[in-house]
C-alpha cells in the first residue's frame, strides 16, 4: 500500500469548505455506496464521504460486482443533496466524472475521457466506473449517492477478466500515483463544480468535450433492447442522444453502451 487513506492525513490536507468534512473510512466494509445510502437515508449532511481501503462486496452497475485488492485504488461513496428533481440527478453523476478526470490529469498527468454514462477511460480502457443511487423526497431529490471506483496503483491481472478492457492510472502512467493527492484533488474540484452547479450552472457543455462516446457508432443495451446507431450528443441531464439508421432520435436515459467506432465518413 503506497499512502494509507487515514481520516487525519485527508483532513489535514483537504482544502475544501464542505465536501469530505464529515467522512468515515474503513479498512475493510462491504460497500461504501450501501453504508452512504443508510446515512443519507438517516439524515447524513451533503458532502459525507465514506472511504474503503478495500470492499467485500463492492456494486457496480447492473448489479455487477466490483472488485479491487486491498490499498490499491480509490474506493468511495459521497452524499450529495443537490436542489435537483429526480430527473435531473444524472447531472451529479456527470460533475464527479468531470472532476475524476481533472483530477487524473492533475495528479497523474493522464488524459482522461468518460464513456457514457458512468465510466472513466484511459487510454480508451476503464479505469473507473461510478455508480449513482438516489432517494426522492415527494417530488424533489433528497439525496443522490455517487459511488466512485478508480483503479490507482492495481495490476489488472489481480482482476476478474471482465468484458470491457481494464487498466488503471499505475499501468498507463508507468508508475504508482498518489492516491491521497488524487482523492484530494478530486474532492476539491467536485466542491467546485457542486458550488457552480447550485449556482445554475449547466455541466453540459463540459461534459460533452469529456465524452469519448460521442461521434461514435453505439450499440446500447436499454431495458427495452438493444439500439445501435451513432451517438450525436447528450442533453441537459445527461441522457444519450443516438440516431439509428431510420434517421429516428433516441433519448437513452440508462443503458450499457459498446462503442463501435467512429463512423464512415462518405467523402463524396
Ligand atoms: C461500475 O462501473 O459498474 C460502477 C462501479 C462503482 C464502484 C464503486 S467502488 C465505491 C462504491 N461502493 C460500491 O459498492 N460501489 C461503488
Amino acid at each position: 500500500m503506497d499512502d494509507p487513506l487515514t481520516p487525519a492525513a485527508i483532513q489535514a490536507r483537504l482544502g475544501t469548505r464542505w465536501l469530505g468534512r464529515t467522512l468515515e473510512v474503513y479498512e475493510s466494509l462491504d460497500s461504501t455506496q450501501t453504508r452512504a445510502v443508510a446515512l443519507a437515508r438517516a439524515g447524513a449532511p451533503a458532502g459525507t464521504l465514506i472511504l474503503a481501503e478495500y470492499q467485500t462486496q463492492g456494486r457496480g452497475r447492473l448489479d455487477r460486482r466490483w472488485h479491487a485488492p486491498p490499498g490499491s485504488s480509490l474506493l468511495l461513496s459521497l452524499i450529495l443533496r443537490p436542489a435537483l428533481a429526480p430527473s435531473q440527478a444524472q447531472r451529479a453523476t456527470m460533475i464527479c466524472s468531470l472532476a475524476a478526470v481533472r483530477a487524473i490529469s492533475q495528479v497523474a498527468g493522464l488524459a482522461a475521457q468518460v464513456k457514457w454514462p458512468n465510466d472513466i477511460l484511459v487510454g480508451g480502457k476503464k479505469a473507473g466506473g461510478m455508480l449513482t443511487e438516489l432517494g426522492a423526497r415527494g417530488a424533489a431529490l433528497d439525496y443522490v449517492i455517487v459511488g466512485l471506483g478508480l483503479n490507482v496503483n492495481l495490476d489488472v491481472r489481480d482482476l476478474p477478466a471482465t468484458l470491457t478492457p481494464a487498466t488503471s492510472l499505475a499501468a498507463e502512467a508507468g508508475h504508482s500515483i498518489p492516491r491521497l493527492e488524487l482523492l484530494v484533488a478530486f474532492l476539491e474540484h467536485l466542491e467546485n463544480y457542486a458550488d457552480r452547479l447550485a449556482a445554475g450552472w449547466s455541466p453540459r457543455e463540459e461534459w460533452r468535450g469529456a465524452l469519448a462516446t460521442l461521434g461514435q457508432l453505439v450499440r446500447v443495451g436499454t431495458t427495452e433492447g438493444v439500439l445501435e446507431g451513432l451517438a450525436e450528443d447528450v442533453d441537459e441531464d445527461g441522457a444519450l442522444l443516438v440516431r439509428s439508421a431510420d434517421g429516428r432520435l433516441h433519448t437513452i436515459l440508462a443503458g450499457d453502451v459498446t462503442l463501435r467506432g467512429a463512423p464512415v465518413r462518405n467523402e463524396s
